[in-house]
């Protein structure tokens, strides 16, 4: 909710209710509890709250049981700008290649800070697609897609 109440283009549009937000979050739960997805947290101890999120969605067709999405990275306004991000990221990655993925993919909006923070992780930058998703507010925006294959150094 802080994320989309911030600007972030993560899939809702404003202003994301508790009740959404809710019925997302045990849509995600169960993906968990099913093993369709990876589910990662940062918690700040001091707080006692969770700060940042990710997941890895595991690819469905079953010609891709090498494949995973990375889904959802999000970082408080108020946690940003720590190194947290990459934390996380390098976390679903290893989560990911533990459960025998070797290859991730994701998308996010392009000229942004995440789009930054995937280049400095060595992801491969794909291109661009005009216009593939919408701002919190209704606005279009473009998408980055990269990938980043995943091996045991
Ligand atoms: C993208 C996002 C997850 C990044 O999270 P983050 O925790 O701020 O990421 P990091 O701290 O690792 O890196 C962010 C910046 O802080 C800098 N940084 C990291 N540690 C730092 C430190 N200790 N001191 C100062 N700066 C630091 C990084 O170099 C990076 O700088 P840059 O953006 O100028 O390249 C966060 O901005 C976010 O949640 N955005 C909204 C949701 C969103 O768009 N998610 C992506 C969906 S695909």
């Amino acid at each position: 909710m802080d994320c989309v109440e911030g600007g972030a283009s993560v899939s809702f549009m404003a202003p994301l209710t508790h009740e959404r937000a809710d019925t997302f979050w045990r849509a995600v739960a169960d993906g968990v509890a099913s093993g369709e997805r990876l589910l990662l947290v940062a918690e700040d101890r001091a707080k006692r709250g969770i700060v940042g999120t990710v997941q890895v969605v595991f690819a469905g067709p079953e010609n891709q049981p090498h494949r995973g999405d990375v889904a959802k990275m999000l970082v408080h306004r108020s946690a940003r700008r720590q190194g947290l991000g990459a934390l996380l990221m390098r976390a679903a990655e290893e989560a990911a290649l533990a459960a025998g993925r070797t290859l991730l993919v994701l998308d996010t909006v392009t000229g942004s800070e995440a789009e930054r923070l995937y280049t400095r992780l060595g992801w491969t930058r794909v291109g661009v697609v005009p216009d593939y998703a919408l701002w919190p507010d209704g606005r279009l925006c473009d998408s980055t897609f990269f990938y980043k294959r995943l091996s045991r150094s």
